[in-house]
This record gives C-alpha cells, sequence and structure tokens, in this order.
C-alpha cells in the first residue's frame, strides 16, 4: 500500500503561492509556521500508526511499546495546538474583528470541533494499545479517527490561512509592528 503522508502539505504550499509575491511577505504572514509544525506532526502519528499495524523489522515487545507511547504523545501534542488556538481566540481574532470587522466565529468553532475529533483519537488509540496487550491487534478505528482529524485540521487550516493571511499582509509594516507589540503585551498576562 503506498502511502502520501504529506498531500496536505502540498494543498497548503499551493493555496500560499498567491501571497509570495507581496511585498509583506513572509514578514507579516504569521500562522504559516505553526500551522506547517500542526499538519506535519500528523503526517508523523499516520506514518507511526502504519508502521506499529504492520510490525514489520520490530518485536512484539517494541510494537506494545510504540502503540503506548503513540497514545500519550498524541495527547501531549494537542498541548500545543491549544496554546495556538488560545492565542489566536484571546489576540489575533479580536483584533482582526476591531481593525477589519471580521468575524472569525466559524474560525473557533472549527477549534470545537478539532477538540471533539482529537479526543476520540487519543480513546482509539489508547484503546489500540490496550487490546494489544491482550493479543489482539485493532488499530482501524485509531486511523479512521486521525485521518478524519487530519483532514478536518487541514480543511480549517486552510480557512483560516485564507480569511487571516490576507488581511495581515494588507496591513501597513508600522500596523504590524504595532499588532506584534500588543500581542507581546498580551501573551505575558
Ligand atoms: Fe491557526
Ligand atoms: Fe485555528
Amino acid at each position: 500500500m503506498r502511502h502520501c503522508y504529506n498531500s496536505e502539505l502540498v494543498i497548503l504550499s499551493s493555496h500560499r503561492q498567491a501571497w509570495q509575491q507581496h511585498s509583506h511577505f513572509p514578514a507579516q504572514a504569521l500562522l504559516l509556521e505553526s500551522h506547517d509544525t500542526f499538519l506535519q506532526g500528523g503526517a508523523d502519528f499516520a506514518k507511526r500508526l502504519d508502521r506499529i499495524e504492520s510490525g514489520q523489522g520490530l518485536q512484539a515487545r517494541q510494537v506494545q511499546r510504540f502503540a503506548d507511547r503513540l497514545a500519550s504523545e498524541f495527547h501531549q501534542w494537542q498541548w500545543s495546538m491549544r496554546c495556538h488556538e488560545k492565542y489566536e481566540e484571546s489576540t489575533l481574532y479580536p483584533f482582526l474583528r476591531r481593525r477589519f470587522d471580521l468575524d472569525c466565529g466559524a474560525l473557533a468553532l472549527d477549534h470545537e470541533r478539532l477538540h471533539e475529533l482529537a479526543a476520540r483519537c487519543e480513546t482509539s488509540l489508547a484503546s489500540a494499545a490496550k487490546e494489544l496487550k491482550k493479543g489482539r491487534s485493532s488499530f482501524a478505528l485509531a486511523r479512521r479517527d486521525l485521518q478524519r482529524y487530519r483532514e478536518e485540521l487541514a480543511r480549517h487550516l486552510i480557512a483560516e490561512e485564507g480569511m487571516v493571511v490576507p488581511l495581515l499582509l494588507s496591513l501597513t509594516s508600522a500596523e504590524f509592528t504595532g499588532y506584534l507589540g500588543a500581542e507581546s503585551c498580551a501573551q505575558s498576562e
């Protein structure tokens, strides 16, 4: 079976091409690096899950250890995702509302949906690891949940970048610097 783990990254780079000629790109295009890291993280989890499920070149003990680790690392990974979302909801979205009258409510709802899908992933990854201890290999649900999560994440990131990045690029350099100054104050609270 052939996998393309990075297809979301390819889609994202093609929708970003339009901005690359802008004189404020990449300096004022916030979010993109974090988004790349998140997509890469999702692809890495999918790759690791496939390797665990196939068991190729692994001893049973390693398969169990890797399965346990995958479940706990997915949970930890969500922490950095939540920090990013918190920054967006508490600082970036309100700024865009004030400056451009942009309603980012749909993006905040996406975050809620992603939390639900992430919770499903955590449950199914933990349960697959538990089943493995009983000698049963059942990763299908975890694979499906992870795939859904990755698809929803990519959809959200594309929508978010499409709404946010052109507006950030349209700011004068002085305005953008002013926003960054306010941003760091907000984060130190
Ligand atoms: Fe984001
Ligand atoms: Fe977001």
